[in-house]
């Protein structure tokens, strides 16, 4: 989508950045706004409806995973008012996802240094039903002393160290209601194998950057879950190799 903007408000963006624009208009939400490299190694979303470049953290995958990922939890989150959703990143998926679930109060989490850009993102977006970040690293700091009907988390359990993972389904264990899910999205593998070639170069990609970092077993999370009182109930496929797993809180 090409769009004009008054002389006067061109004036205001840096050449940098609408260079940037004009270079590498990437992906497109005529709604909100763009997302365009700035050329710095940074994604720049632009906020067109003020015509001013808005500096946040922008994850294209959560324009690309919304809508599929909003399916699966539209239906499955009905009856829910509370949910934590760990890592919340830039906090794109939290804007996206609370109006859609009018019912619910979105709890945002994630380590520190990424509230910054989620606050920025609640600023703009003024949902009354997100709450504004709780510090919660799942391996240092003390979780949210609550009762949550649900818990959903988005591309962490690859990022996450094997003990951070292991602290998260313990944390969701002791935070879910009885009856309450945890929707856990990305990519896992069966049985030691990968369900697609390009998962398996994301996860050699991963392991260059960080050793600790790989794509999870579904046998092993099986474990931590069942350690946790919880249970499989739904494995959902997702686009790009990608699953959704939900797991119920036994009594
Ligand atoms: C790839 S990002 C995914 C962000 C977001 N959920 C999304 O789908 O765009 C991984 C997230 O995991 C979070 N993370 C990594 N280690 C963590 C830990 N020990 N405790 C809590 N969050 C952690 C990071 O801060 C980051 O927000």
């Amino acid at each position: 989508m090409w769009f004009t903007l008054s002389r006067n408000l061109r004036a205001g963006i840096p050449n940098r950045i609408w260079d940037g624009c004009a270079l590498l208009l990437r992906q497109q939400r005529p709604d909100r706004g763009f997302c365009a490299d700035a050329g710095d190694g940074r994604l720049k979303y632009l906020n067109w409806k003020y015509g001013i470049p808005v500096d946040k953290p922008f994850a294209e995958s959560c324009v690309e995973n919304s809508a599929p990922i909003l399916e699966v939890l539209r239906p499955r989150l009905a009856d829910c008012r509370r949910l934590l959703e760990i890592g919340s990143g830039t906090g794109q998926h939290a804007v996206y996802f609370a109006p859609e679930l009018g019912r619910l109060v979105w709890q945002t989490s994630d380590r520190l240094e990424n509230h910054p850009g989620i606050n920025a993102w609640l600023r703009e977006y003024g949902l009354s039903n997100v709450a504004p970040p709780i510090r919660l690293d799942v391996l240092v700091d003390p979780w949210p002393d609550a009762a949550f009907d649900a818990v959903f988390s988005a591309n962490t359990a690859h990022i996450m160290p094997i003990a951070a993972v292991e602290a998260m389904f313990a944390g969701v264990g002791r935070v879910l209601r009885t009856g309450g899910r945890f929707l856990l999205y990305g990519p896992f593998n069966y049985d030691g194998a990968f369900t697609a070639p390009s998962n398996e170069r994301f996860d050699a990609w991963l392991k260059e950057r960080d050793s600790a970092m790989g794509i999870r077993d579904t046998r092993w999370l099986a474990g931590l879950a069942a350690d946790a009182g919880m249970r499989l109930i739904e494995d959902i496929e997702m686009p790009v190799n990608n699953r959704t797993l939900v797991w119920r809180r036994e009594a």
